[in-house]
């Protein structure tokens, strides 16, 4: 496992691939756009030219994409291509029943597959302390668990293919719900006239704490939209979800008011900025800004 590859240089990808590099992994790198290859490629990784090209030269292949079409699209090309034996790792995050199709695809090519998403932020991608949620074959995981650390602090085995997905949409419900009371409880503090940065240390040190308060709260009070997870994956995300949940039967109330909100932001040409925008739809609503 130590010749790596990988695919989509992103926001989160570019810093993860850097951290696997940084490790001493021969390292093979693809991108849609040209300029993070050649970034990573002045580090030191082998700026292929082709997924074909990706494929040749690795033993394992990370992915790091968008959307399930862009996974589906990167998936299906590296199996025609991987030698038996060989590992993908998908750690976009896409739909768990979209990962079993993908993962039985590359198995009748001798190929295996784990999903690994994450949570975290771009610093935790940078810094290797991104919390990892694995699906796939235990063996297979060990395997790639060197790989992995590299980019992870908490590393998760959660079980057979999907489980690391599903995962990762149990994770969405809390950060869309908890990115939702952030915007609720700011413009509470701010109608009242409360100092909102006190708001934010008080309540964040007590019961009500989040990643969402303390991370994003700040970020919004001084406006600050720049992306660390944009509008649109968050989009993404909750479409999944709803699907996913639809096909399972299950009612999630909470998590549907908030794609419907996270809709309208996208749709007023918002989604390349960073989720903590949604406070700008809600400001409308109550007809009050908080800063
Ligand atoms: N950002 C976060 O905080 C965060 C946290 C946890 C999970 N995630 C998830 O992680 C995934 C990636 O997020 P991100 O924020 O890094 O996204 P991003 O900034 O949009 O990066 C995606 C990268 O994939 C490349 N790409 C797209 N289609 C491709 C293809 N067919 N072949 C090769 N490269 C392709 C893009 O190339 P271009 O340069 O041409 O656009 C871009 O560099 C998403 O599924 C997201 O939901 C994000």
């Amino acid at each position: 496992m130590d010749r790596v590859g990988f695919v989509g240089l992103g926001l989160m990808g570019k810093p993860m691939a850097k951290r696997v590099l940084s490790h001493g992994y021969g390292l093979t790198v693809f991108n849609r756009s040209r300029g993070p290859v050649e970034e990573l490629a002045r580090l030191g990784a082998y700026p292929a030219s082709s997924l074909k090209e990706v494929a040749e030269k690795s033993d394992v292949v990370i992915t790091m994409l968008p959307d399930e079409p862009d996974v589906r699209q990167v998936v299906l090309s590296l199996g025609e291509a991987l030698g038996q034996g060989s590992v993908v790792v998908d750690m976009s995050t896409i739909s768990p029943f979209t990962v079993r199709e993908l993962h039985d695809f590359l198995s009748e090519r001798g190929v295996e597959m784990l999903d690994a998403p994450v949570s975290g932020s771009t610093m935790a991608a940078e810094s290797g302390t991104l919390t990892i949620m694995v699906g796939g074959s235990r063996d297979v995981f060990e395997r790639v668990l060197p790989v992995l650390r590299t980019m992870g602090r908490t590393i998760s085995y959660m079980g057979g293919a999907g489980m690391g997905a599903f995962t990762k949409l149990c994770n969405q419900v809390l950060v869309s719900v908890n990115l939702l009371a952030t915007c609720e409880a700011l413009l509470l503090a701010s109608k009242a006239g409360l100092d909102l940065g006190k708001v934010i240390e008080v309540v964040g040190s007590g019961a009500a704490g989040s990643w969402q308060l303390s991370n994003l709260g700040p970020r919004m009070v001084a406006r600050d939209f720049r992306p660390g997870f944009k509008v649109q994956h968050l989009r993404k995300d909750l479409r999944i979800l709803r699907s996913v949940a639809e096909r399972m039967g299950l009612p999630l109330l909470g998590t549907s008011l908030v794609a419907e909100l996270v809709k309208v932001l996208d749709e007023r040409g918002r989604g390349l900025e960073g989720t903590q925008a949604l406070i700008t739809v809600l400001e409308e609503l109550a007809g009050h800004r908080i800063s």
